[in-house]
C-alpha cells in the first residue's frame, strides 16, 4: 500500500537539487502539503521557485535547520509526515576554505532534524547524501551501498558524519530513515560554482575555464530530475533502514566535459585552462544502482545528450539568473578560489 503522507517538510527547498524536487513533486502529488524550510545562504534563491510560490499546497520558511527551537515550533505546528532533508553546505571547494559551517549545518542540522523528529514521531525520514562518503575510486569498480565509508574532503566528512547520525538514529530509536546517495548532478538552477554550470557560463562570457590537476577526473553524472524521481520513489516505496545508491550511468572525465560544452555552444578550446589541482581531489566516482533499479523500479529517463542539451539551452536561456548571482559576492568567491590558481 502506497503511503499516505498528509505534509511534508523540505529543507533546503530554495538550492539545486530541492528547488527542482519541489517543482516535480507539487506537480506529481496534489493532496500533500510541502512546507520548504530554508536558510537562504549564499546558494539558496527563491527566483528558482517563482512558478511554484503561489501554490495553494508550498508553504516557505525562511530559518535554520541548527536552530532546535525553530525546528522545535515548527514540527509542532504542522506535525510533518515525512521529512526530506536536502539543506547542507554542498561545495567540496568552499568546504576546503572554510570547513565549521560544513559542520554546523551537516553535522549538527541533521541532528537537530532527527531529534525533532524523534519526539514529535512521523512516517519517514530521508536524509539525501552523496557518492562522495565513500571516497574515490581507481580506474575499475563502481560503489554499492555496502562499500565502506572513506570520505576525503570536509564536505563529504560531513555528509558521511550525518549518514552515521541517521542511521544511529534509526538503530537506537526506531527512526524510520532511509538514506540516498547520489552522483554528481547538473541540469537548470545549479549555482554557477559547481563544475558544469561554471563551464557553461564561462563560455558563454569568452572567459577561460578552469581545469583542476590533469583534467582526467572522472565524475558519473545524472541529470536532475532523474535524482528527485529517485528520491519520490524512495520516499513512497523504499525500506525502512535502508540506503539506495542512484547513479547517471554517465562516467565523463572532466577535460572531455568542459571541451563538449566548449564545442556545443561553438566555441574555441583555447578557452581551457589547466590549474593548480584540488587538495585530496577524488579521482573518480561511479555508482552501482542495481538495488534502486531492481527493488523500487527506478531508471534515469534522460539520456546524458538530452539533459546535457536541456541544462545549456538553460542557461542560456536565463541569463538573468546566472547574471544576478555572478554580479553580487560570487564575485570575491571566484577571486579566492581562482585568482592565484
Ligand atoms: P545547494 O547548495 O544548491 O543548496 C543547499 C540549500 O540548503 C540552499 O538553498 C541553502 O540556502 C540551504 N541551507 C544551507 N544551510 C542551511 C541551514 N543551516 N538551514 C536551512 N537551510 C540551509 O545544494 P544542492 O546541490 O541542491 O544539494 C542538495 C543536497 O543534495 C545536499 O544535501 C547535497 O549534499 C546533496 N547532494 C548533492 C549532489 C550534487 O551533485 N549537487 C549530489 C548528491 C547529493
Ligand atoms: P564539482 O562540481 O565541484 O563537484 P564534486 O567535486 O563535488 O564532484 O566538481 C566536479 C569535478 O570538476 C571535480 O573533479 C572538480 C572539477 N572542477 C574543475 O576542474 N574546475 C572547476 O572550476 C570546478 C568547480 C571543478
Amino acid at each position: 500500500m502506497l503511503l499516505n503522507l498528509k505534509n511534508i517538510l523540505v529543507t533546503g527547498g530554495a538550492g539545486f537539487i530541492g528547488s527542482n524536487f519541489i517543482r516535480l513533486f507539487l506537480e506529481k502529488h496534489r493532496d500533500v502539503d510541502l512546507i520548504n524550510l530554508d536558510k537562504l545562504t549564499y546558494a539558496g534563491n527563491l527566483e528558482s521557485l517563482r512558478d511554484v510560490e503561489s501554490d495553494p499546497h508550498y508553504h516557505f520558511y525562511r530559518g535554520d535547520i541548527t536552530d532546535a527551537a525553530f525546528v522545535r515550533r515548527l514540527f509542532n505546528e504542522w506535525h510533518f509526515d515525512a521529512v526530506i532533508n536536502f539543506a547542507a553546505e554542498s561545495h567540496v571547494d568552499r568546504s576546503i576554505l572554510g570547513p565549521q559551517v560544513f559542520i554546523d549545518t551537516n553535522v549538527r542540522g541533521t541532528m537537530t532534524l532527527l531529534e525533532a523528529a524523534r519526539e514529535f514521531g512521523l512516517e519517514r525520514f530521508l536524509q539525501v547524501s552523496t557518492d562522495e562518503v565513500y571516497g574515490s575510486l581507481g580506474p575499475a569498480g563502481k560503489f554499492t551501498e555496502t562499500t565502506h565509508i572513506s570520505p576525503n574532503s570536509p564536505y563529504s566528512a560531513s555528509k558521511a558524519s550525518a549518514d552515521l547520525l541517521v542511521r544511529g538514529w534509526e538503530k537506537t530509536f526506531n527512526l524510520p530513515t532511509m538514506i540516498t546517495r547520489c552522483s554528481n548532478n547538473y541540469g537548470p538552477y545549479q549555482f554557477p560554482e559547481k563544475f558544469i554550470p561554471l563551464m557553461v557560463i564561462n563560455a558563454l562570457q569568452n572567459k577561460e575555464l578552469p581545469i583542476y590537476g590533469d583534467g582526467l577526473n572522472v565524475r558519473d553524472w545524472i541529470y536532475v530530475e532523474d535524482h528527485c524521481e529517485a528520491i519520490d520513489d524512495v520516499l513512497y516505496k523504499g525500506k525502512i533502514g535502508e540506503v539506495y545508491n542512484i547513479g547517471g550511468g554517465n562516467e565523463v572525465q572532466n577535460i572531455h566535459m568542459a571541451k563538449l560544452i566548449l564545442n556545443k555552444l561553438g566555441k574555441t578550446e583555447s578557452l581551457l585552462k589547466y590549474v593548480k589541482d584540488r587538495p585530496g581531489h577524488d579521482r573518480r566516482y561511479a555508482m552501482d544502482s542495481t538495488k534502486i533499479e531492481v527493488e523500487l523500479g527506478w531508471k534515469p529517463r534522460h539520456s546524458f545528450e538530452q539533459g546535457i542539451n536541456e541544462t545549456i539551452k538553460w542557461y542560456v536561456e536565463n541569463e538573468k539568473w546566472w547574471r544576478r548571482i555572478i554580479s553580487g559576492e560570487y564575485q570575491n568567491y571566484y577571486k579566492l578560489q581562482y585568482e592565484e590558481r
